[in-house]
């Protein structure tokens, strides 16, 4: 089957892989099949990988050029009902199985999976479940070429330390979307520390983890202030961000 999308969209369904990892979590689902959501549904692909599992499938998209495209891509099935909107303004008028949301980006800083999710969970059932099901962040030493936030793609850097698990958010939990944290880490080098890595992990489900893909969470550079290290020294950063909130929210501090 043919899908009509916008440029973006089109790169969301050219990343194989990410696509590969909802596809096969849409079909290791083994809860009930009556209603799923489908939040930020694009161009539609994720309720084509639902249609053949549930009753009914809600799938909300605020970009009306992407709206149309899907309206295009899923005419044929009566089981998939597409909505022009914004996931907050939409007032659910029953309790969904499984809610599929991808507004994923690298921690959760740039897209509003954690405000849309603490909205919408209320509409699931109490054995209800989410794909994803969480996520885990990572934080490396680097050093780095450019002085702001930018994401890894065509960046050079160098690694100063191993990757140190600093956080996971289940999706089922109400999540606090300002987040705060002092990160230890130990330098594996001498050298100038400029920067951190930071990596994002999706959990589709007990069986599927997914790391980065071009299209799904690419780790993003952070620029810190300079730091001269010697091999075994810990670094403290304070790491500040509100999720949803964008790349500008992001602060970091030396202590
Ligand atoms: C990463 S794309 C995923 C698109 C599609 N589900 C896929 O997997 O290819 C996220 C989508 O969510 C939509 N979106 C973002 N915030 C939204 C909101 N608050 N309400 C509805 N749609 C939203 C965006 O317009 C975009 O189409």
């Amino acid at each position: 089957m043919k899908f009509q999308t916008t440029p973006y969209h089109f790169d969301l369904l050219k990343d194989y892989q990410r696509l590969s990892v909802f596809f096969e979590a849409i079909k290791n689902y083994d809860g009930k099949n009556n209603v799923a959501l489908d939040l930020g549904s694009g161009s539609g692909i994720l309720s084509y990988f639902l249609k053949d599992y549930f009753d009914e499938i809600i799938s909300l998209e605020v970009d009306c050029k992407a709206y149309d495209c899907a309206l295009n891509n899923l005419s044929d099935f009566s089981n998939i009902r597409l909505i022009n909107t914004n996931v907050l303004d939409y007032k659910f008028d029953k309790k969904a199985d499984l809610i599929v949301c991808e507004m994923l980006d690298t921690a959760l800083i740039d897209e509003e999976e954690v405000e849309v999710l603490n909205y919408t969970r209320n509409f699931l059932k109490n054995d209800g479940k989410i794909i994803p099901k969480a996520i885990v962040n990572f934080a490396q030493l680097v050093n780095i070429e450019r002085d702001y936030v930018h994401w890894d793609e065509d960046a050079n850097y160098e690694v100063f330390s191993q990757e140190v698990n600093y956080s996971k958010f289940n999706f089922k939990d109400e999540i606090n979307p300002y987040f705060e944290k002092i990160l230890s880490i130990r330098s594996n080098k001498d050298g100038i520390v400029n920067g951190i890595k930071i990596t994002s992990v999706t959990i589709l489900d007990d069986n599927i983890v997914c790391g980065p893909t071009p299209m799904l969470n690419p780790a993003l550079l952070i620029p810190i202030k300079q730091q001269n290290v010697k091999c075994d020294d810990l670094i403290n950063i304070k790491l500040k961000y509100i999720m949803g909130k964008g790349i500008g929210s992001i602060e970091t501090q030396i202590l």
